[in-house]
This record gives C-alpha cells, structure tokens and sequence, in this order.
C-alpha cells in the first residue's frame, strides 16, 4: 500500500469539498466515489485508495457490488479515521424480499470492517421495502447506521413510504445526467428535505460515451477548459445534488474531483436542463426484473 495519508488532509482541504445538511442533522459530501463494477480482489481496492489520495471523503458501495469487502481493506489501510469518511452501502432486493435487513446490515458491517455505515439505502424498491424500512429505522437507533435512505425510489414509492413511517429518507439515490435531469424527483426531494443522489452521472458504461462525446457538453467543456466529464460532475454539485462517478483508473479519479472551481452561465444551466430526453441507460425502477 503506498503511503499517502500524509499530505490527504492537506487536499482534502485545498479541495473545499462541499457538504450538503441531512434531514437528521448529519452532513454528506457532495462529491462521492462510486464503486459499482469495480471488481473485487484488488481493483475496488486500489480505486479506493486512489480515491481517497485524491481527496475524496465519501464512498459508496452496496453489498450487490461484491467489493465491500475491498473497499473496507482500502479503508483500514488509508488510516483516516472513521469520522474522516462517508460510507454508503445498500440493502440488497433479496433481503429486502426475505425480510433480512438485520443480517444483510450486519455482513456488510463485517465486509466493511465497520461498526455503522454513515448512509444504508434500500437499493431498489423491491417488494417489502416498508418492512425494511422500518427495520433500517430501528437498526438506526440502536447506532448501526447513521442515516437511512432509498436508492431508486420514484415520487410515488416516497409518497407510499410517507404513509407507513414517519422518518423521511435522508436521501434518493438515482440514475442522473442532464439526458435524465430527474427535475420533479428534484423538486420534490427539496420540498421534502430529501437530498437527490446522482449515480451514473457520466451515463455509465452502458451509455457508450454518449454523454462524454455530446456536442453541448463538449462546447461548455471546451470554454471551461475542462473535460467532459468534470462538466457532467460539475453541473450536478451546482444544483445541490451528490455526485457519485465512478472510475478504476488514478488519472480519472484525480481529474473528476477536480471540479470544485467551475462555474456555468445561466445560458449553460438552461441549455444542460434542456438537454433532458428522459434517457435511461439503466434499469426503471417502475419495471425490473432483479
Ligand atoms: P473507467 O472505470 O474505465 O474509468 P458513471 O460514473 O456515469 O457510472 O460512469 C462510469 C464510466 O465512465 C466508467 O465506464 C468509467 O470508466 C468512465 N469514466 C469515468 N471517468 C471518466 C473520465 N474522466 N473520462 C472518461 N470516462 C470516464
């Protein structure tokens, strides 16, 4: 493991991180590095580690990923401490059917080498969620898991959810970009105290570079003098959404947290919305078969 944590806190401050404030109180870093795809077995390991050299403070995983493992070796190893960093992780649709929270909390804990995780999601609305929900409130107050969420939830799931528990979700993750703007989820997470998550924030593997090789982000790019992919980030920190990219390579990594400077025209916020085509590179929450 290379030795790193010497000069990490000094980046972490010159990279001014934003945080958002949580319903609960807790505060999240807007700028998270997402694992999904890394590979167990050294590959989330050396991510995380480059992550976290390159100032990132917040990860997050799910136990489906397969590498919380890895993510918690690349965690011990980076001697921060626990307080230093954010972790995610997320409830499985298996468990949530079988109505294991607990277990499925406690072998990610284990995986992650952790005694709570900072932020536990309900990874998809799955059959059962309210039985989780209520199980992940309880698994929060015994001091588990610091903030309870949902991750692919529609207005309409967060509406079914308000009338069986009190506790509103910390958080909404769900697939973003500007070709899926998410702009009534996001309307409706403000109104509610929700902070909007944004996985797939350069469209992810599946989308084969649409968004990366898109003229309008090119043009916005070009006159910022940054890359593709630092505009995508950018644009989701500037409308008070957490941003979650994902990459294996240390080049990548470094360069997408360097973000933190760019500032867009009111002409380039209104044409990014409008570049909306409700265009899912995902699966739709309304309809999956996992
Ligand atoms: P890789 O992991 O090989 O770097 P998303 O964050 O939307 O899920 O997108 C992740 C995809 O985008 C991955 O395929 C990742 O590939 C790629 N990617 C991440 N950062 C960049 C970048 N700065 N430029 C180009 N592609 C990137």
């Amino acid at each position: 493991m290379r030795p790193f944590l010497f000069h990490t806190k000094e980046y972490a401050k010159k990279m001014q991180q934003p945080s958002l404030k949580l319903n609960d109180g807790h505060a999240i870093p807007q700028l998270g590095f997402g694992v999904f795809l890394a590979k167990n077995g050294g590959e989330t390991r050396q991510a995380v580690t480059a992550a976290l050299e390159a100032g990132y403070r917040h990860i997050d995983t799910a136990a489906v990923y397969g590498n919380e493992s890895d993510v918690g070796e690349a965690l011990a190893a980076s001697g921060l401490k626990r307080d230093e960093v954010f972790v995610t992780t997320k409830l499985w649709n298996d468990d949530v059917r079988a109505g294991n929270t607990r277990k499925a909390l406690e072998t990610s804990l284990k995986l992650l080498k952790l005694d709570y995780v900072d932020l536990y999601l309900i990874h998809w609305p799955a059959e059962g969620y309210e039985k989780a929900w209520t199980e992940m409130v309880k698994l929060r107050d015994e001091g588990l898991i610091r903030s309870v969420g949902v991750s692919n939830f529609h207005i309409h799931h967060l509406e079914h959810l308000r009338t069986v528990s009190d506790v509103i979700p910390a958080c909404d993750q769900v697939e973003s970009h500007p070709y899926l703007g998410q702009i009534h989820l996001l309307d409706y997470c403000r109104l509610h105290g929700i902070v909007m998550e944004a996985w797939s924030p350069l469209g992810g593997a599946k989308s084969k570079g649409a968004l990366l090789n898109d003229p309008l982000i090119n043009s916005i790019a070009k006159r910022l003098n940054k890359s593709p992919a630092q505009v995508l980030i950018a644009w989701q920190l500037q409308r008070g959404v957490v941003v979650l990219p994902k990459s294996v390579h240390a080049e990548r990594i470094t360069a997408n947290a360097q973000v933190f400077d760019i500032k867009f025209t009111d002409a380039e916020l209104i044409a990014l919305q409008n570049a909306n085509r409700h265009q899912r590179f995902g699966s739709d929450p309304e309809n999956f078969n996992f």
